[in-house]
Parts: C-alpha cells; sequence; structure tokens
C-alpha cells in the first residue's frame, strides 16, 4: 500500500495503475477509522481492480466552536487497517496541500435538501464538503465512490452535485455500520463517556421504535417523530437539534408517510454532536 501526501503523487500512482481499463473505487473520509469506513473499503475491493482512500480533516467543513482541533487523528493506526482491508493507495494531504495560499473558490448548492438538517444547524458545512469532495473527485477521478449512509443528507447532496456537475464517476451508498447494541459507528463516539454512550443509544432504540410503529400502521409523520424524539429525551438531558420524518430521495417535509421516507436526528449530548437516520419504508 503506498501513501501519498501530495496531489502530484497520488495523481500520477492513479494515472499509472488506470492502463487497460482498470476501474477505481475511491472512499473519502476524515480518518480515525472505524468498521462504518472499513465497511465502505471492502465494497470498494470487491466491485474495483483499485481502491484509493482519502484520510483529511477537512477545516472548510468545520465551524467555528465545532470539533475541528480536537478532531481524532491517527495516520498510522489508520493506515495499518486500511491495509488490512487491502487498499491500494492512501491520500493523506496537509491541509495547505489542499488549500494552498490564495485558495478562493468554493462548491455551494441551493435548496432545500442541502439547507434543512445539518445545512440548517451546520451553516456553511455542505460547502466545505462539496468543495472538497469535488476537489478529491477531480484529483483520483474514480470510476466509483463509497459513501455511508449513516451520512444520509451528505450522500444526498454529493450525489446531485455529481449530477449537476456532470462528474463522471458513479456514488455508491452503503448501509450504516452499527455497534452490536445498534450505536452507530461514528469516529465522534470516541468523545463520549461511559453514561453518555449509554444515553447515545436512545438515537437508535428511537429510530427503531419509529420503523416499528410504522410496520404497525402508523403513517403519520409528526407521531413517529414523536416517538423518536420521547425515547431520546426520555434517556436523560441533551439537545435534540432535529428529529425530522421526511422524503428520502428530497427530504421534502410530509404529510403522512405514503412513500419511502427517512427518519433524521441530531443530538447533542455533553460536548458531542451525533447524527442517525433511518429509512423508512412501508
Ligand atoms: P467521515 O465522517 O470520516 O466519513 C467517511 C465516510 O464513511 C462517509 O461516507 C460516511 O458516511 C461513512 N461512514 C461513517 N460512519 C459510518 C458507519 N457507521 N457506517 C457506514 N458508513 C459510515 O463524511 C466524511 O468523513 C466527510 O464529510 C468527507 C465525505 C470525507 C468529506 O470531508
Amino acid at each position: 500500500m503506498e501513501v501519498f501526501t501530495t496531489i502530484a503523487g497520488v495523481r500520477e500512482f492513479v494515472r499509472s495503475h488506470r492502463r487497460g481499463g482498470r476501474t477505481i473505487g475511491f472512499v473519502p473520509t476524515m480518518g480515525a477509522l472505524h468498521e462504518g469506513h472499513l465497511s465502505l473499503m471492502r465494497r470498494a475491493r470487491d466491485e474495483c481492480d483499485l481502491v484509493v482512500i482519502s484520510i483529511f480533516v477537512n477545516p472548510t467543513q468545520f465551524g467555528p466552536g465545532e470539533d475541528f482541533g480536537r478532531y481524532p487523528r491517527d495516520l498510522e493506526g489508520d493506515c495499518r487497517k486500511a491495509q488490512a482491508v487491502g487498499v491500494d493507495a492512501v491520500f493523506a494531504p496537509s491541509a495547505a496541500e489542499m488549500y494552498p495560499d490564495g485558495f478562493a473558490t468554493f462548491v455551494g448548492q441551493e435548496g432545500h435538501t442541502v439547507s434543512c438538517l445539518e445545512g440548517r444547524f451546520r451553516p456553511g458545512h455542505f460547502r466545505g464538503v462539496l468543495t472538497v469532495c469535488l476537489k478529491l473527485f477531480n484529483i483520483v477521478q474514480p470510476d466509483r465512490a463509497y459513501f455511508g449512509q449513516k451520512d444520509y443528507q451528505q450522500a444526498l447532496v454529493v450525489r446531485r452535485m455529481v449530477r449537476d456537475l456532470d462528474v463522471a464517476m458513479e456514488l455508491v451508498v452503503c448501509p450504516t455500520v452499527r455497534e452490536p447494541d445498534g450505536l452507530a459507528m461514528s469516529s465522534r463516539n470516541a468523545y463520549l463517556s461511559q453514561s453518555e454512550r449509554a444515553q447515545a443509544l436512545s438515537l437508535s432504540r428511537g429510530l427503531r421504535a419509529a420503523q416499528e410503529a410504522l410496520r404497525a400502521g402508523e403513517r403519520d409523520p409528526r407521531k413517529l417523530e414523536e416517538i423518536v424524539r420521547s425515547q431520546i429525551e426520555g434517556a436523560g438531558p441533551c439537545v435534540i437539534d432535529y428529529v425530522v420524518v421526511a422524503d428520502a430521495e428530497t427530504l421534502a417535509p410530509v404529510e403522512v408517510v405514503d412513500r419511502r421516507c427517512v427518519a433524521a436526528v441530531a443530538v447533542r449530548i455533553g460536548g458531542t454532536r451525533l447524527i442517525d437516520n433511518c429509512l423508512l419504508e412501508r
């Protein structure tokens, strides 16, 4: 496995391996790799000839007062894990490599899908995500890029950008990997104390309860949101940024769950902000 810190280095690697129609799978990450990330790399390994990942804690997607400075970083450990699942190349640039002096161009998206949920509570977040993703897609030029359902809205807005800007690549969304007790895996879980971690289980528990209520015939999105909310509030003190049941393709509000919907939550427990979601399919 090769590790590159420069754009020129990884570009040359990809160029020299693309010969003969070999396909390239790409998994962008911010590192602190866990089974969720590794599941994307295994899927890429299964479906592509060459697997490239990026590890870059992208400063432009963090707001002031967010956790950019303390975000977990462990390049050596990450490289061991990536190698073990068969990754061919890791691109781990510095911030100066990605955003040199004079950098001035950002990717913006308009409309409800990007401005609701995370877009509302983290202004500027998706501008940073879309900018770094487009840069990474331009650098690696993958045939397929793999994203997790864990960041549901992110996958939707990146897919929108890929379509709108004619990026010649397929975006593959993979299921959320969870701990055995249901907690969605996240690099940010490392921030949780033991009692906060126990409390954090209320997100997945609430989402499961909503899925069960839907199966039992509840079609009112407000009632389904209330089921999730009451589980989370019942588990202890926290700040709920949102609990939303919405159209799964556009995140538009719905009056009745009569199509594929998603239930999405963001909750702050202590100093840690957690997100989770599940599809609501009848
Ligand atoms: P990061 O949070 O490191 O996540 C990298 C990829 O792993 C994302 O596509 C995310 O959805 C996926 N992922 C995270 N936890 C997962 C889980 N439990 N199960 C399945 N997939 C999971 O998302 C980002 O980084 C950044 O915004 C990035 C796209 C790299 C741009 O900077």
